[in-house]
C-alpha cells in the first residue's frame, strides 16, 4: 500500500475520500506535522496503490504475479490499513477518515477497536446506502470501467464536493480537485464505488467506541450534511462536533486552518 508520511509525534493515520487519494490531506498535514506523525495511505486501486493490494502501481510484473483482486469491501480496505500499521510497527494510532475514508475508519473500528486511540470523522456518515444510492454507485462503477475516468467524473462530482464559497472564490482549489479526480485509475474508482455500495450501517460501531472522538463537518456539505455529523457525534459516547464555516465536503482542501485549529487541542489530549 502506498502512503505519504511526514511529521513527528502522535501517530495520526488519515484515510482519504472518493474519488481522490492521499494528497487531499496535504493542506491539513502541513498544519499538523509539528505535533503528529501524519500517515496518509492511498486506498487500494487509487493514487499509487495497486488494485491487488500488494505493491505500488507499476511495480508488479503481470506475468510473474497474476492480478487477483479481493471483493470490493470497506472491510478489505480496513484490513489493508491494519496491515500497514503492522508493517510500520504501530500498535495504536489516532485514526481519521474523510467521507469514504470515514466508512473505512468505521470498518476498522469494527474489526480492531483496540488499535484506535481516538477517531476523527470528517464529512462522513454512519448509515448504509439506500437502494437508489447503491444503484447510482454501481452505474458509476460500470461507466468508469467502460469509459475510463476522463473529465465526466470530475464534472459530475466537483460541484457536489466543494462548498459554494470555495467554488465561487477559490478557483485554484477547484482546479486542484479536478486534477486529483482525473488522475484516479478507472479500476480503482469502480472498486471503491462497489465497496461503498456494500458497506453496512455503522451506528452500533460508533456507540461501542468509548475513546475520544471528533466529528468535523463543513457547514456547506450537501453530500454528508451537518445533520449526519450530529447523528454520529450523538452516537459516539465521547463525540465532539465541530462545524466548519465556509467549507463543503472536503475541509482539508477548503478550510484547512479551521480544521487544524479544531484538531490540534483534541489530539493533544489523546494518550496513544
Ligand atoms: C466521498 O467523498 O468519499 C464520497 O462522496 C462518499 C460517498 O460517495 O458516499
Amino acid at each position: 500500500m502506498h502512503y505519504i508520511e511526514s511529521g513527528a509525534g502522535t501517530p495520526l493515520v488519515l484515510l482519504h475520500a472518493f474519488p481522490v487519494d492521499a494528497r487531499m490531506w496535504n493542506p491539513l498535514r502541513s498544519r499538523l506535522e509539528e505535533q503528529a506523525r501524519v500517515i496518509t495511505p492511498d486506498q487500494r486501486g487509487l493514487g499509487e496503490s495497486s488494485l491487488d493490494g500488494t505493491t505500488a502501481r507499476g511495480m508488479i510484473e503481470p506475468a510473474a504475479a497474476p492480478l487477483t483482486v479481493d471483493r470490493p469491501s470497506v472491510d478489505v480496505a480496513a484490513a489493508d490499513v491494519l496491515e500497514l500499521l503492522d508493517q510500520l510497527e504501530l500498535p495504536r494510532v489516532v485514526l481519521g477518515g474523510c467521507s469514504m475514508g470515514g466508512y473505512v475508519a468505521m470498518a476498522l473500528l469494527r474489526a480492531a477497536p483496540q488499535r484506535v486511540a481516538g477517531v476523527l470523522l470528517v464529512d462522513t456518515k454512519a448509515p448504509a446506502d439506500t437502494d437508489e444510492q447503491r444503484t447510482n454507485r454501481l452505474n458509476v462503477a460500470s461507466r468508469a470501467e467502460q469509459e475510463g475516468t476522463g473529465s465526466w467524473l470530475a464534472e459530475n462530482m466537483v460541484p457536489n464536493l466543494l462548498g459554494s464559497a470555495t467554488r465561487e472564490k477559490r478557483p485554484e482549489v477547484v482546479g486542484d480537485l479536478r486534477a486529483l479526480i482525473e488522475a484516479q485509475p478507472a479500476d480503482g474508482v469502480a472498486w471503491a464505488q462497489r465497496a461503498m455500495a456494500a458497506r453496512p450501517d455503522s451506528l452500533e460501531t460508533l456507540r461501542a467506541f468509548d475513546g475520544p472522538a471528533m466529528v468535523a463537518v463543513g457547514a456547506e456539505d450537501t453530500i454528508t450534511p451537518p445533520a449526519a455529523a450530529r447523528e454520529m457525534a450523538d452516537a459516539l459516547p465521547r463525540g465532539e462536533l465541530v462545524e466548519l464555516a465556509g467549507s463543503g465536503h472536503l475541509p482539508s482542501l477548503e478550510a484547512p486552518d479551521a480544521l487544524a485549529d479544531a484538531v490540534r487541542p483534541w489530539l493533544a489530549g489523546i494518550d496513544v
